[in-house]
């Protein structure tokens, strides 16, 4: 999933420009890559990270496959299908392998950690293997990789974060970045396959976070996107002065960088977010009303299940926290429908919950068994598979009306938007957020890349809202 990432079909016009500056004009490189992600944000943080191994050891970056010498792929195994979407891309670089006998095929990422030395068995084309904690491996392998060895490197670390590289923003609108906060993940919940492939959590040097953060807003960025898998769990002692830092004290150092810097946050797990973290976001004008919290199911038995380890209740207090103290924060989930031993009745409490909690915008996709994890171990996938996308279906459609409604609720309202570019249907027209992470289109005029505007909503279609910037 790509979800608060990228906005790819109002912006598809940022990549061309972003490698044009990073070629470097006249300078050559040693041999070109080529680099292209799947999966969560932090996926898409990651290869940000590998562009700056490479681009230090002399590699240059290209956004067409066809031209690189190096094609790499960072995956995901979230789900089966992601695994698939992958797979087929795979087979679609064997036919530029005939055409270029030296070109090198690397897998990056989940699926990398995931599946290891397999890997080189069933694909037959991929010549490097390299997991979420290797990627500083990556100029060694290669040369491996050139003196036509496979190379693999899938060694989890305990507390690698790659605090000290500077991502190279390869697909950047140069207004809105993704920073790392943390890696890993130790709650396994049992569907989830993310503890296996990213390892034990660990929190990233909170200086070098801020740091990251005020060159960003020094180069012109004018949002950044906290990330981590369970960002409420965040925590950094200070090693010189001994001081604690909690994600909220985070955030509020980050948020106190410039009025003029954007926060927002993913991922937070309920039953870790805080009620400082909640008042930290109510201080603050600019860290963003907007808050992800998946719920999985609407059922405590299916919960326990997933040892998610709240209740349907604490879920709800929870939300009901969120709009007593930020009353206009916009809420989105995740859900997934057909876990293991999941009845009708079971279904019925997740529909009821997406009623009571009226989400802005959710994502929500059936149980996909992902081998290892401790529901694979422990319980059989015994939801059928029509039954599984039919409760899928009803989740979709109900969501569609509340986010329908959510929608309509703001026609009439003004919001100060971030301008991140120009909308993909009109050149004419630019598109931005606004604080509840809605994507809002509205005239061009004289408005540019990076500005804040008010623009007072006029109508809207299912994901956006349509207006005109007021004075
Ligand atoms: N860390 C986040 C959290 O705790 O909610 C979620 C991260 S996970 C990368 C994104 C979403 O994928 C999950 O919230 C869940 O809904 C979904 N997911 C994970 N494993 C799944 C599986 N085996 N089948 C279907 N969906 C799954
Ligand atoms: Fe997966 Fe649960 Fe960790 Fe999220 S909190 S990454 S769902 S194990
Ligand atoms: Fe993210 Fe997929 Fe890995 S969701 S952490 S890239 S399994």
């Amino acid at each position: 999933m790509l979800d608060l990432a990228t906005d790819k079909t109002h912006d598809e016009s940022r990549q061309g420009e972003a490698y044009a500056i990073l070629a470097g004009g006249e300078k050559q490189f040693r041999k070109y890559f080529y680099i292209e992600s799947y999966g969560c944000a932090m996926n898409f943080a990651d290869t940000e990270v590998v562009a700056s191994v490479l681009m230090d050891n002399g590699f240059g970056a290209t956004p067409d496959a066809e031209s690189a010498d190096l094609i790499f792929i960072n995956t995901c195994s979230i789900r089966e299908k992601a695994e698939q979407t992958v797979r087929n891309r795979l087979t679609q670089f064997k036919s530029f392998k005939k055409h270029k006998p030296g070109l090198i095929v690397g897998v990056l990422g989940c699926m990398a950690e995931r599946l290891k030395n397999q890997f080189l068995e069933e694909e037959k084309l991929v010549d490097i293997v390299v997991g979420p904690d290797a990627y500083r491996t990556l100029p060694g392998l290669i040369e491996e990789a050139e003196g036509g060895q496979k190379a693999v490197n899938v060694l989890l670390s305990r507390d690698e974060t790659y605090a000290d590289i500077s991502p190279v923003r390869l697909n950047s609108n140069g207004v809105t970045a993704f920073v790392s906060i943390m890696r890993g993940c130790n709650n396994m919940c049992s569907f989830c396959v993310v503890p296996f492939t990213r390892g034990r959590e660990r929190s990233r040097d909170a200086a070098s976070i801020v740091r990251e953060c005020k060159t960003l807003f020094e180069q012109g960025y004018r949002e950044v996107t906290l990330l981590g898998q369970n960002v409420d769990s965040y925590y950094w002692v200070d090693e010189k002065n001994g001081q604690r830092v909690t994600f909220a004290m985070l955030m509020e150092q980050v948020a106190q960088l410039s009025p003029l810097l954007r926060v927002r946050f993913s991922t937070s797990h309920p039953k870790d977010i805080t009620d400082e973290v909640l008042h930290t976001m109510a201080k603050y004008d600019n860290i963003c009303n907007y808050i992800h919290l998946p719920v999985q199911s609407g059922s405590t038995r299916v919960l326990q299940m997933m040892n998610r380890t709240y209740s349907r209740e604490w879920y709800i207090a929870k939300v009901d926290r969120i709009r007593e103290l930020l009353p206009d924060c916009g809420l989105s989930t995740d859900m997934i429908a057909g876990f293991c031993t999941e009845t009708e009745e079971d279904h019925q409490k997740s529909l009821s919950l997406m009623e009571y909690c009226r989400y802005d915008l959710a994502y929500l996709y059936f149980y996909s068994e992902r081998p290892g994890t401790l529901a694979a171990r422990r319980f059989t996938d015994d939801v059928p598979e029509e039954v599984k996308k039919r409760r899928l279906q009803e989740l979709i459609d109900l969501h569609r009306i509340h986010s329908l409604e959510s929608m309509q609720k703001d026609v009439g309202k003004t919001f100060k938007v971030l301008i991140e570019g120009t909308s993909k249907k009109n050149e004419q027209e630019l598109f931005g957020r606004n604080d509840q992470n809605k994507v809002i289109v509205f005239p061009r005029e004289q408005y540019t890349k990076g500005a804040y505007v008010n623009v007072k909503v006029d109508r809207c279609t299912a994901g956006t809202l349509i207006g005109k910037v007021t004075a």
